[in-house]
């Protein structure tokens, strides 16, 4: 028997010391690295901050606690993939607090839903869920469209995500409150500016009233949901191999 062995073996603190050394090293070798990286995240083309109207549905998404039946986390499964699409990247979420990824799913995956359905597809199944899916188990909620949206302050909102690390400029927050309204006016003058702001936003009157409700916000953040990335050319770039 070595020395060393026998020395470690007959001093149990030694050997104590030891097996904390060892096993630090694992832990250094893990934690280390975040000290000095920007970021965990891979970025992707496309991401950007939520449009302060689909911030605001995603508050009521939040609100009225969709995300109990919904997740929005496609896995990197097969089935799920054939299902919803492409599966769910870090980067979809980095700007999400919180983040929506669920755990339960009474419903379908909502990641991709951007698109699928037309405006007043979502009015009547938000609505009346059964009245499209006659055996939805979905609660309606018709009161988003009676429901004005409160967004006087709304820009208070977006200072608080960007305290929180989102990428809004001054000019993002300063003009939260008229994003609102050219969200749901494609007349409106600022619509260029506003595209610029927030590529491949969807401006149209969502829910059909005069009003800007509650219902505007949600379906505007259902619309954009999963849009954002183009992943074809992301398939192109980075896995040109997979699949
Ligand atoms: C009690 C569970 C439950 C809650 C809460 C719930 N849903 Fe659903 N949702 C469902 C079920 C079940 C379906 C599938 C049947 C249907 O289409 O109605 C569904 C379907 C959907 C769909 C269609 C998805 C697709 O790809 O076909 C959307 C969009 C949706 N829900 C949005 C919402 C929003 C927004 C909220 C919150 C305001 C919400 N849901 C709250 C259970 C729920």
């Amino acid at each position: 028997m070595s020395r060393l062995h026998d020395f470690m073996e007959k001093r149990s603190f030694a050997l104590l010391f030891g097996i904390l050394g060892v096993v630090s090293i694992g832990g250094l070798v893990e934690i280390a690295p975040l000290f000095y990286i920007d970021s965990t995240i891979e970025k992707v083309e496309g991401m950007r901050p939520y449009s302060p109207l689909e911030l605001a549905g995603r508050d009521i998404y939040v609100r009225e606690g969709c995300y109990l039946c919904h997740s929005q986390m496609i896995r990197p499964l097969r089935d799920e993939i054939e299902r919803y699409g492409h599966y769910s990247l870090a980067a979809e979420s980095m700007y999400d607090h919180p983040f929506q990824w669920s755990s339960k799913r009474t419903g379908p995956d909502v990641a991709r839903v951007g698109g699928k359905y037309s405006d007043e597809w979502h009015v009547g199944h938000l609505s009346a869920p059964r009245s499209l899916v006659p055996d939805s188990v979905m609660p309606p909620y018709k009161f988003l469209l009676e429901t004005k949206l409160d967004y006087a302050r709304y820009d208070r909102n977006l200072l608080a995500n960007k305290r929180l690390g989102v990428p809004y400029t001054d000019e993002m927050v300063a003009l939260a409150i008229s994003d609102i309204e050219t969200q749901v006016d494609p007349d409106a003058d600022d619509f260029d500016g506003f595209m610029a702001r927030y590529p491949k936003a969807v401006v149209r009157n969502f829910d059909g009233t005069d009003e800007i409700t509650e219902m505007d916000a949600i379906i505007a953040y259902m619309q954009m949901l999963g849009t954002l990335v183009d992943f074809d050319e992301y398939q192109a770039e980075t896995h040109g191999n997979e699949r």
